[in-house]
C-alpha cells in the first residue's frame, strides 16, 4: 500500500505554510507602525474618493513584507492583484498586454522593479502618468503611433535596491515606503502569531530567543520557527522552550545575534584578508565565492544595522564591535606606545 493511501491528507509544504502565515489584512500586519498608519490613511482616502490609490513603491531588504503589503493593499481596497516581476517582463509588448487587461482600480505589483529593461520601462511612464500606452504601428519613416487609453490602476513596485531605480521611474511614484528591520517586540509578536497559526506551543522565552536571532526579518523568523519546531518535536515533547530553541538554533549555526555562516565569512574576510578594510563589496564577494548581489541584498544590510560593518567612500570597514563578536583582537585596542607630542598635548611638529 502506498503512503498516499495510508495518509490521504497531504502534508502541507513550507511553501503552503508561507501562504497561510502571510497576513491578509492591515490589522494582522505587525510592526512598521508608522508605515502601517500612513497606509491606512491612503487606503481610506482613496476608498472614500472612489479613486485608485496612488502608485506606490516599497523598498527594503528581502523578507520584510513587501509582497505581503501589496496583497494587503489590494485586499483592503477590494480590487484584483496582478503579480509580475521586473525580470519576467521581457518585451514592451508583454507589459502592454498586462496593462490592457487591468480592470478599473486594480493593483499591478511589479517585484524587483529595478530589473525592468529600458524598453519596458518606457511603456510604464505614460501608463503611470496618463493611464495610456503608445503603440507604434509600422517601421521607419512611415511609422505612426496611436494612444490607447487604459483603466486607471495602481502600480505597486517593490525593490531591495531603491538606488538602482532610474530617476524618471522614481519620480512617477506618489508614495515611497521604506521597510526597516523589525524591532524585538514586533519580532516576538510575529513569532507568536506564526506559532499560533502552525499550532505549535511556545513559551515566552522560546519566542524571544527565536525573535532575537531572526535578524529583524519576519521571513527568517518563520523559517527558524519551523526548523525549531522540528527539533522540538523529535528531541523533546514538541513544545518550544528557551532550551529547545537554543539547542535547535545552535544546530542551525545561527548565533546569538542572528548571524549565520555566510555573515561570519564576510566579516572574517574583511578582517583577516583585508586588514579590516576599507574593501569593496565585489572584492569581499570574490574572496568568499559568493554572489555580490546576494551579499549586497541579504547580508550587508543586517551587518550594517548591527553596526558590525561601516560603509565608507572607500569601501566596507569592520568595526570594533565585529572584532569583538568574532573574538578577534582589534588593532586599535592593542597597547600602542604614545608618541611624544600626543603625550604632551602639543600640536604635531611640522
Ligand atoms: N508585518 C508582518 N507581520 C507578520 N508576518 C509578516 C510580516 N511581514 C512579513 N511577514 C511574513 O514574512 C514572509 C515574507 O514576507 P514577504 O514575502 O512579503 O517579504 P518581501 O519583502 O516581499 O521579500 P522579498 O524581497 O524577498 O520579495 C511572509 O510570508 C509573511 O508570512
Ligand atoms: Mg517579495
Amino acid at each position: 500500500m502506498s503512503e498516499r493511501v495510508l495518509s490521504p491528507r497531504v502534508q502541507p509544504t513550507d511553501a503552503d505554510l508561507e501562504v497561510s502565515l502571510r497576513p491578509r489584512r492591515l490589522d494582522e500586519f505587525i510592526g512598521q507602525d508608522r508605515l502601517r498608519a500612513n497606509l491606512r490613511v491612503y487606503i481610506e482616502a482613496a476608498r472614500a474618493r472612489r479613486e485608485p490609490l496612488e502608485h506606490l513603491i516599497l523598498y527594503g531588504p528581502p523578507g520584510l513584507g513587501k509582497t505581503t503589503l501589496a496583497g494587503i493593499i489590494a485586499n483592503e481596497l477590494g480590487v484584483n492583484l496582478r503579480i509580475t516581476s521586473g525580470p519576467a517582463i521581457e518585451r514592451a509588448g508583454d507589459l502592454a498586454a498586462i496593462l490592457t487587461s487591468l480592470e478599473p482600480g486594480d493593483v499591478l505589483f511589479i517585484d524587483e522593479i529595478h530589473r525592468l529593461n529600458r524598453a519596458v520601462e518606457e511603456v510604464l511612464y505614460p501608463a503611470m502618468e496618463d493611464f495610456a500606452i503608445d503603440i507604434v504601428l509600422g517601421k521607419g519613416p512611415g511609422a505612426r503611433s496611436i494612444r490607447l487609453q487604459l483603466n486607471r490602476f495602481t502600480l505597486i513596485g517593490a525593490t531591495t535596491r531603491y538606488a538602482l531605480l532610474s530617476a524618471p521611474l522614481r519620480d512617477r511614484f506618489g508614495v515611497v515606503c521604506r521597510l526597516d528591520f523589525y524591532d524585538l517586540p514586533a519580532m516576538v509578536e510575529i513569532v507568536r502569531r506564526s506559532a499560533r497559526i502552525l499550532g505549535v506551543e511556545i513559551d515566552d522565552a522560546g519566542a524571544e530567543e527565536i525573535a532575537r536571532r531572526s535578524r529583524g526579518t519576519p521571513r527568517v523568523a518563520n523559517r527558524l520557527l519551523k526548523r525549531v519546531r522540528d527539533f522540538a518535536q523529535v528531541m523533546a515533547d514538541g513544545r518550544i522552550t528557551l532550551e529547545t530553541a537554543r539547542f535547535a538554533l545552535e544546530r542551525l549555526e545561527v548565533d546569538e545575534v542572528g548571524l549565520d555562516e555566510v555573515d561570519r565569512r564576510v566579516l572574517r574576510a574583511v578582517i583577516e584578508k583585508f586588514g579590516g578594510g576599507p574593501v569593496g563589496l565585489e572584492t569581499i564577494a570574490a574572496a568568499i565565492s559568493e554572489d555580490p548581489d546576494t551579499i549586497a541584498d541579504v547580508y550587508e544590510p543586517y551587518l550594517l544595522q548591527l553596526g558590525f560593518l561601516d560603509r565608507t567612500r572607500l569601501g566596507r570597514v569592520a568595526t570594533a564591535r565585529a572584532y569583538q563578536h568574532l573574538g578577534i583582537p582589534h588593532p586599535a585596542q592593542q597597547p600602542v606606545q604614545p608618541r611624544l607630542w600626543e603625550a604632551t598635548d602639543e600640536p604635531p611638529p611640522g
